[in-house]
């Protein structure tokens, strides 16, 4: 399960990243490439697999490998069961490894155990995606909670933005323990937008392929806990009714592997001429199709995130986000998981073309492809490293 204790005749600070979701894989891949390429760090990967497909495929297309593999996923997982097992195996990675710091990001179960494992063995965590709230633990649930406690063990604190700072600073957090960053995000964003430019990236034959030219293209995503049951009803119930008034238009689903979200979605949604259910979509397909798309309903952290950078307009099936300056901006919309609201809003987008271009002209509040490089920086002043060249 993992491999075998690492000795440590080498002198640089030893650095432990830990992550296990597509999300967290890749806003970290970025991070990852750029301390190996710094050369300054003895750079560990411990992967938990709290997903198991959905990870894989970031780690082969941004050609990662494991140090450890926790092997964590099963089939319906719970939300105990998963974290026992994380706290458990990740107790013998760090007993191996002995890292300097331990590096997570954002707000996963496998966030949230990596944090109590590194304190509870005592050794200091560095936080990337920190501060993000709501000031609801039922919203998101559990990712509230579980950012809160990882904020309560780190010693570096990266926020992605200034009012994530806010939050951080009004919890107690030490002003010179926060480092603004911009988020990861965006630079993996551009990091493949790039790479679909270079290569005249198409999509090869088969759905995404066969989506007709100059068809307008509403991308959905879906699977917050919150939202199980009446929520994912509703969306479904308000899907079925935009692909009946909207023939012409192209909805396109990417559904994630959670039973909890495939079920509803493909017993209430299968089978509509206009409504295509795929399986989840590697990072390159996924931009491309966001790229391709009128609007983007969704209720997924990152791509809300990354939509402003590709400046596409986005329908937020929340009722709350601990990513508010988007909002603020004008390219999110928060319309909640009501069908008769859902329905409102996306047949205003697709009848009123200045609606949609006034979100799409809001600028991009997540950074500016340079996250990985302040946060290199910071770390190599953590660490009492020499510089090099200044983000
Ligand atoms: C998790 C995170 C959530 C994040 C989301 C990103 C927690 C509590 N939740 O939610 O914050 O937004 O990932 O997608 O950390 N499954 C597969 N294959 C996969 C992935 C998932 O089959 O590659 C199925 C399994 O049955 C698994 C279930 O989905 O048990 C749930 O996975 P889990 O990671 O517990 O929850 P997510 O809803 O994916
Ligand atoms: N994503 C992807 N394929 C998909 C759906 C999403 O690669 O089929 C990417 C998306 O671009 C973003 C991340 O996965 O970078 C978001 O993951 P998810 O919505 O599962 O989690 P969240 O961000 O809500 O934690």
């Amino acid at each position: 399960m993992t491999s075998s204790p690492a000795a440590r005749p080498c002198p640089l600070p030893r650095v432990v990243l830990v992550f296990g979701t597509r999300p967290e894989a890749i806003k970290m891949a970025p991070l990852l490439h750029a301390l190996r390429v710094d050369g300054g760090f003895d750079v560990r990967l411990c992967v938990t697999a709290q997903h198991r497909q959905m990870l894989d495929e970031v780690l082969e297309l941004f050609e990662l490998s494991a140090d450890h593999d926790l092997d964590a996923m099963t089939e319906g997982q719970s939300l105990n069961g998963l974290c026992a097992r994380l706290l458990e195996r990740l107790e013998g990675v760090l007993a191996a490894e002995q890292p300097d710091l331990v590096l997570v990001h954002g707000d996963t179960s496998t966030c949230a155990m990596a944090s109590l494992a590194a304190f509870q063995r005592g050794i200091p965590l560095a936080h990337i995606e920190a501060g993000l709230r709501t000031g609801n633990l039922q919203a998101p649930w559990p990712e509230e909670a579980n950012r809160r406690l990882t904020a309560v063990f780190a010693t570096l604190h990266f926020a992605p933005t200034e009012s994530a700072r806010r939050n951080l600073l009004a919890e107690g957090v030490a002003d010179a323990a926060i480092c603004v960053t911009g988020n990861t995000v965006v630079d993996a964003l551009q990091w493949m937008c790039r790479h679909l430019d270079e290569l005249g990236w198409r999509p090869p034959a088969g759905p995404l392929g066969q989506l007709p030219e100059g068809a307008p293209v509403v991308l959905i995503t879906g699977h917050r806990r919150e939202n199980f049951g009446e929520g994912f009803e509703q969306i479904c119930h308000a899907l079925a009714e935009l692909a009946r008034r909207y023939p012409q238009v192209q909805f396109v689903y990417p559904v994630h592997l959670n039973p909890q979200v495939r079920g509803p979605v493909h017993r209430l949604l299968g089978g509509i001429a206009n409504l295509q259910l795929l399986p989840p979509q590697d990072y390159r397909h996924f931009v491309w199709l966001m790229q391709r798309a009128s609007l983007i309903l969704t209720d997924s952290g990152g791509v809300q995130e990354e939509a402003p950078s590709l400046h596409k307009p986005v329908l937020l099936m929340r009722t709350a986000t601990e990513r508010p300056e988007a909002v603020a901006a004008g390219c999110v919309r928060l319309v909640g998981t009501d069908a008769v609201r859902i329905v409102d809003e996306v047949s205003r987008l697709l009848d009123d073309p200045a609606a949609a271009r006034e979100m799409r002209s809001a600028s991009n509040p997540y950074g500016d492809g340079l996250a990985c490089r302040r946060i290199l920086a910071r770390l190599r002043e953590y660490f009492g490293l020499a510089q090099g060249a200044p983000a």
